[in-house]
């Protein structure tokens, strides 16, 4: 059959799989927040089933450490992945939407300033795609605002800003373990904090978290086994080829069980972040690399990371103004891992409705970003002639 890449990914090694079922799960479980502690440099890490969970407990934490009980709404970027706003409404928080440039896929500043904050209790970055947002002042601006901050990591695991690891901006972070990250345990996600009042606090809320149930832990091992086996090129044509798998398909889900980390799928993170400086410099290559055989496209665009940040390129995301271009692209390149990202603007997402505020009612950012993403796969199983195959059909659709 054709070789067929996944958008994203990161092959498991036998070996790690063996080390699932030979460590003992608590030992694997203090290594990991151990490796993910020294890998951030920050003081507490604690371990959920999911980015969502962790998101989900670390705004619950956050608000009830907020003395007046006013501060109930959480800022999110117009355009970011939609578990985002499922994990603060899990939380019982109030949404409010700002507005997005998509040159940069960070917040539209002209918007995020004009907020009145008085009712605000975090603002959440989103680093997409492995692209920092200016993190820096995102967290002044929250400091000034007398607001938390959550920096979203989850798809930035190892990137820096001001020479700062993303996910310790703000007061607290979120990393995803989650089969298209950066770093993956099939399932996963840490909330990281160096404040030791909000760590108490995390650490309490995650007392009262079940553990992983027994069905989450078979239905885990048996994707353990099919991501090793059909995460290859060779045959990943089979899990992409059957429609109830429904990869590539972004839906909205708070219906997400709140859980803690299936500890036993430690040594699989472990093991990656102790590779994880290789695998994000591979990923940086092959964004060079993109960037250097499109430069002479004429109607594409990237995404421009903000000064002083190292971008890690979860993936490569282009922006394709031309509509009948993009559906071309994405046509001959869609064996070839290119996706869509989120098909929609948060203020669109149908079960959002009625049920989110967006400041100055304006989302046209998140909407033109919406219409314009591609993303390009740069994780190890992307050759340099895969990457010269998908140029080569995005320079020919960009000229038809
Ligand atoms: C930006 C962002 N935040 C949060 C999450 C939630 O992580 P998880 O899938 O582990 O729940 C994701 C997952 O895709 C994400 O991309």
């Amino acid at each position: 059959m054709l070789r067929t890449l996944p958008p994203s990914g990161n092959p498991i090694h036998a070996g790690e799989i063996l080390d699932c079922f030979t460590t003992p799960a608590a030992q694997g479980a203090q290594t990991l927040r151990e490796k993910i502690r020294t890998s951030l440099d920050i003081k507490h890490a604690y371990l959920f089933a999911t980015g969502r969970g962790a998101m989900t407990v670390t705004l619950s934490a956050l608000a009830k450490g907020e003395r007046t009980g006013k501060r109930r709404t959480v800022v999110m970027p117009s355009y970011t992945c939609y578990s985002v706003a499922a994990s603060i409404l899990k939380a019982g928080l109030d949404i409010l939407v700002c507005d997005i440039e998509p040159r940069t896929a960070d917040y539209d500043w002209d918007q995020i300033s004009t907020i009145n904050f008085d009712e605000t209790l975090a603002i959440v970055s989103s680093n997409l795609y492995g692209i920092p947002n200016q993190l820096s002042r995102l967290e002044e601006l929250a400091q000034e605002n007398g607001v938390s901050m959550v920096d979203d990591a989850a798809q930035c695991l190892g990137a820096t800003c001001d020479n700062r690891p993303v996910g310790t901006f703000g007061d607290a972070g979120i990393l995803s373990f989650d089969k298209g990250k950066v770093v993956t345990s099939i399932n996963g996600g840490v909330a990281v904090t160096a404040d030791t009042d909000l760590g108490e606090r995390l650490a309490g809320e995650l007392q009262n978290v079940p553990r992983t149930s027994a069905k989450s832990r078979v239905l885990d091992l048996i994707k353990l086994q099919a991501y090793f086996l059909l995460l290859r090129p060779s045959l990943y044509w089979i899990p992409k080829s059957l429609p109830f798998l429904g990869l590539g398909r972004t839906q909205y889900d708070e219906d997400f069980p709140l859980e803690r980390y299936f500890d036993s799928l430690a040594p699989l993170a472990v093991a990656q972040l102790g590779r994880l400086q290789a695998l994000n410099e591979e990923r940086r290559e092959k964004a060079s690399l993109y960037v250097e055989l499109l430069r002479e496209s004429k109607g594409l665009a990237t995404i421009e990371p903000a000064a002083g940040c190292e971008p890690v390129y979860l993936r490569f995301p282009i922006r394709v103004s031309d509509q009948s271009a993009r559906g071309k692209i994405l046509e001959s390149c869609s064996r070839l891992g290119c996706s869509i990202s989120y098909p929609s603007a948060i203020p669109d997402v149908n079960e959002l409705q009625g049920r989110i505020s967006v400041h100055n009612n304006a989302c046209e950012g998140g909407r033109t970003l919406a219409r314009q993403i591609l993303t390009l796969p740069t994780h190890s199983s992307v050759d340099s002639s895969d990457i010269h195959s998908i140029c080569r059909r995005i320079i020919q659709a960009m000229s038809a």
